[in-house]
């Protein structure tokens, strides 16, 4: 699986948390940026991955930013992303299950980093029910 990681000047120390995860797991990867903590704004980071997701670059993306918010908002405008903004372990095996999520928005401001850590794993290693009514239900998000 091929991860897209990005986050701004809000979300670059717990992404550099994440990507340790990653290596450390064994999942390829591509981190867009940002690589400083300098002020920037999220809107290019969070594009990259969720059109690399919507094109097929990646399987997965995974976004970070001050609250996981602006990432997440400007994920799911593109076509073909399904952005969740997760802060909890319940949340990450549910829209994984349910909701198919393809991206995932994290608020470095608002967890620690052994949290986030939990959550992408569990996020990433959790596949689709593939229920019937889940189907529809995603396949309604498109439409
Ligand atoms: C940056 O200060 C902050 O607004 C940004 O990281 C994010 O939280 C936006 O939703």
């Amino acid at each position: 699986m091929k991860v897209g990681i990005g986050a701004d000047h809000g979300g670059y120390e717990l992404k550099l948390k994440i990507v340790e995860y990653l290596k450390s797991a064994g999942f390829e990867y591509e981190d867009v940026g940002t690589n400083s903590k300098e002020s920037c704004d999220y809107n290019e980071f969070a594009k990259t991955v969720a059109e690399g997701v919507a094109s097929g670059k990646y399987d997965r993306g995974i976004l970070i930013c001050g609250t996981g918010i602006g990432t997440n908002i400007q994920a799911n405008k593109v076509k073909g992303v399904r952005g969740a903004l997760v802060h909890d372990m319940f949340s990450a095996k549910a829209t994984r299950l349910h909701n198919d999520s393809n991206v995932l928005s994290m608020g470095g401001r608002i967890i620690g980093d052994e949290l986030a850590k939990a959550i992408t794993e569990i996020w990433l290693t959790t596949e689709f029910s593939g229920d019937e009514r889940h189907k529809r239900r995603v396949s309604k998000l498109e439409s």
